[in-house]
């Protein structure tokens, strides 16, 4: 009998399968969280709140956190203002052209120590703008 279909195979077919299964709620349960605490910054206008809503709904927070807590990509909280050191050994003011630009094209400037998998994103001028004005607020540290 080959091992393909041997009946023991089902145990390992279930195993990883739940295994599987495990993964994909623990990581939705992590980006739901991730969303949370996005949405709970407090924001003193429309236009920062709309970034924010386009933060989470853009799928941004899945991999920059607002809180300076590690993530995939860069925290957002104190990015505007920060100086960066890219791949290249430059470094960066990460401004509203910076910003702008690792929007649409996220490889051509890649922050050093992370790994170069943000895709591009092809969003409205007015919903960058949001963005921009959402990430200046993480600027500042939130007093709690
Ligand atoms: C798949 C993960 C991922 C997603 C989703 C993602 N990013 Fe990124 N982002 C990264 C990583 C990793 C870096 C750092 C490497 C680089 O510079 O490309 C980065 C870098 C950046 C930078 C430069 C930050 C700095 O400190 O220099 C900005 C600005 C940015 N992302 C904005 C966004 C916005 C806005 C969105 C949503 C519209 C978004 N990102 C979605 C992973 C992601």
């Amino acid at each position: 009998m080959s091992l393909l279909n041997h009946p023991r195979r089902i145990w390992l077919d279930v195993a990883v399968g739940s295994i599987l299964s495990s993964i994909l709620i623990i990581g939705s349960l992590y980006i739901y969280q991730l969303n949370n605490d996005a949405r709970e910054l407090q924001l003193n206008n429309a236009l920062a709140m709309r970034g924010q809503t386009l933060s989470t709904e853009q799928g941004c927070v899945a991999c920059h956190t607002m809180d300076g807590s590690l993530g995939i990509g860069p925290s957002w909280q104190g990015m505007f203002g920060r100086t960066e050191t890219l791949l290249s050994g430059k470094t960066i003011v990460v401004d509203e052209n910076y910003f702008r630009e690792s929007v649409k094209d996220p490889s051509r400037k890649v922050v050093q120590g992370f790994p170069n998998v943000m895709l591009p994103y092809f969003l409205e001028e007015d919903e960058i703008v949001a963005l921009v004005e959402f990430a200046k607020q993480l600027a500042v540290p939130v007093i709690e």
